[in-house]
């Protein structure tokens, strides 16, 4: 990212509203503590998750790909009373930072966390969904989208992150990861049971309203 897109970045987020002390704590600790701290959604698009959950309502959230729980914190805002919402992770290493930020968020009762593979978990839990956010493995997200499109409300919301893999979707070559990443775009833009938007926030976030 070069210098004045990064200072446009610091604009946004210097008057979004301030993320508030337990995501500032949250986002520290995953840069102290894990390897790969860039995964966590961060301000700015944590900022998002929480206005577009508080337009949707949601009565239930399924996210893919918890984390240490930024993302969940964020989209948890927008439940109604006694709604609920379901996250999965994969990475057992990483859930004692989840568990601590729902508890001091005081969403224990609302969050349900998961350990396992996504594609072995989404079909395990039951019922439908109002707002769903993908953010795991790029090269699942074709297969995590077929098993979630059954499972998504008519008018609910499904969200994807990476869509844009670092600009990499626009090299003249594309790589592998690329290549996937492109075609996952591809194949949401051409499925008639959805429309969709693409935005450049961040690393890329596709808006996906099924119909
Ligand atoms: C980009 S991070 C998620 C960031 C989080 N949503 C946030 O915004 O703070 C992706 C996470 O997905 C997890 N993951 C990758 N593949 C997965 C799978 N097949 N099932 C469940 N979790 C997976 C990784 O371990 C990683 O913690």
């Amino acid at each position: 990212m070069d210098d004045s897109t990064s200072n446009l970045i610091q604009y946004c987020i210097d008057h979004s509203s301030p993320q508030g002390e337990i995501l500032y704590n949250l986002e520290r600790e995953t840069y102290l503590k894990t390897l790969a701290p860039q995964m966590l959604s961060g301000p700015l698009q944590g900022a998002l998750l929480m206005m577009l959950s508080k337009m949707i309502r949601p009565k239930r959230i399924l996210e893919v790909g918890t984390f240490t729980g930024y993302s969940a914190i964020c989209l948890a805002q927008g439940l109604p009373n006694g709604g609920e919402l379901h996250t999965i992770e994969v990475n057992e290493e990483i859930q004692y930072i989840s568990r601590k930020y729902f508890s001091l968020a005081g969403l224990t009762e609302q969050i349900h966390s998961y350990l396992g593979d996504a594609a072995d978990v989404i079909p395990k839990i039951e019922g439908t969904f109002d707002l769903v956010f993908i953010d795991a493995g790029k090269k699942d997200y074709g297969n995590h989208f077929d098993l979630i499109i059954d499972r998504l409300n008519s008018g609910g919301y499904l969200l994807v992150d990476n869509v844009l893999w670092s600009q990499k979707v626009i090299a003249d070559q594309l790589d592998q990861g690329a290549r996937t990443v492109d075609q996952f775009n591809k194949k949401i833009r051409d499925d008639e049971r959805v429309e969709n938007v693409v935005l450049p926030i961040r690393d890329g976030l596709t808006i996906i309203r099924k119909k």
